[in-house]
């Protein structure tokens, strides 16, 4: 080497470290990573934590390890994935343990955080099934709101997963049982319709209320039918529950009915339906009997509710959550008597209403006045 280039090289190595810092300098500098590092902390990562807990425990990977650490085998065998599949599945988990969810040690993934444990838990299922939900079903109808709207598509019944909705529809399970506890008879026999019974639960739950209580429990999604049916039989009531697939609009059924009971399913009819929908849960029940509808109600200022109204508002077969003053209308419209609507809990915008069937009047809904009337003086 010549002394000029070693005086180079010497110069070269010299000023490395001055290169670095300016470097560096001017990768700090860029005006778009203070927004960057904010909303990896805001946004990102708490959208990384949910989607991750949300697919653990909607997989059954959170309920796994909460009953021992499981091995890469154990977890590939519980969800049956191909064995070439091992590191794509490593790789999900490691994201879980990178997220501070889950914990490695000695070769066996387990449960880390709290929210975690907590998930993992049987009596937590439907906040679950609500993390899944959201995932799955609200995040798309934020997300393509727009696109929609200019494609003129809507969601179909076939977008939502009605299982996963039977399970995390329960989270206002104690609001529905308060409901159930203040119209049903307890000592009378009782011939209960459930219309839309998703899980059964509130079969189930006035099953236990009323020991002479007998029902026919109908849900429109096959497979849910079909859970519901199993629950049942688990439960030990298959001898005195009926459950069948079907819709309540062609259900072909004498009024034979003492109450019928639709929790949580109004807004899967389209508004101008439901005068008709109503007359129609009329017509099922005999003389006197009584029909107990409960809902979340529109304008609560519950975020939730507001994307569970938008998801239903883009929906090609439902419509917006009700309003208490228009549902009251509705069922007058559908010929019931003695209307109300009561908040289960004050100040929340979930409502049971009630009407009676006085007579074996007209089957079909009653033309407009009595729709369009608002009944304040009934909401509670
Ligand atoms: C949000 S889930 C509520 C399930 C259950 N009632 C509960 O509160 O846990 C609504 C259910 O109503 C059912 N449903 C909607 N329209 C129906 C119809 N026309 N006849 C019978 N069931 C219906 C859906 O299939 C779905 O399972």
């Amino acid at each position: 080497m010549d002394l000029l280039s070693l005086a180079r090289a010497v110069k070269d190595r010299a000023q490395e470290p001055f290169t670095d810092l300016a470097a560096t300098a001017r990768i700090v500098a860029d005006p778009r990573l203070p927004l960057l590092l904010v909303l990896n902390r805001t946004l990102f990562t708490p959208l990384y934590r949910a989607s991750f807990l949300a697919a653990a425990a909607g997989s059954g990977v959170l309920r796994c390890m909460a009953t021992r650490p499981c091995d890469l085998e154990s977890l590939a065998a519980h969800l049956g994935t191909a064995p070439e599949e091992r590191r794509r599945l490593r790789a999900w988990l490691d994201v879980g343990v990178r997220l501070g969810e889950l914990d490695r040690r000695e070769g066996c993934y387990r449960l880390r955080s709290r929210t975690a444990k907590a998930l993992a838990r049987a009596g937590n299922d439907a906040v679950a099934a609500t993390l899944e939900e959201l995932l799955r079903f609200h995040v798309p109808a934020l997300r393509d709101a727009p696109r929609m709207l200019q494609d003129g598509d809507r969601f179909a019944l076939s977008d939502q997963d009605g299982l996963v909705v039977a399970r995390s529809t329960l989270v206002v399970r104690r609001l529905v049982e308060e409901a159930i506890n203040k119209t049903l008879p307890r000592t009378a026999p009782v011939r209960l319709l459930e219309v839309g019974c998703g899980s059964g639960a509130y079969v189930r739950y006035a099953a236990g209320l009323n020991p002479r209580l007998t029902a026919l429990a109908v849900d429109l999604q096959v497979e849910v039918a079909e859970q519901a049916a199993k629950n049942m039989a688990q439960w030990g009531l298959a001898d005195r529950v009926e459950t069948r697939h079907g819709d309540l609009r062609t259900l072909d059924l004498q009024p034979q009915f003492d109450v019928v009971t639709m929790h949580n399913n109004i807004y899967y009819f389209p508004q101008q339906e439901r005068a008709d929908v109503l007359a129609r849960a009329r017509s099922l029940l005999a003389p006197g009997g009584t029909l107990l509808l409960t809902s979340p109600c529109r304008g609560s200022g519950a975020l939730g509710l507001d994307v569970l109204n938008l998801w239903f508002e883009n929906a090609r077969f439902g419509g917006p959550l009700p309003r208490a003053d228009e549902l009251l209308g509705q069922l007058r419209a559908a010929g019931f008597d003695g209307v109300r609507a009561t908040r289960v809990l004050p100040g929340q915008a979930f409502r049971a209403f009630t009407g009676v069937n006085s007579a074996s009047g007209p089957v079909g809904a009653l033309p407009a006045r009595s729709a369009t009337t608002t009944a304040e003086e009934a909401v509670s």
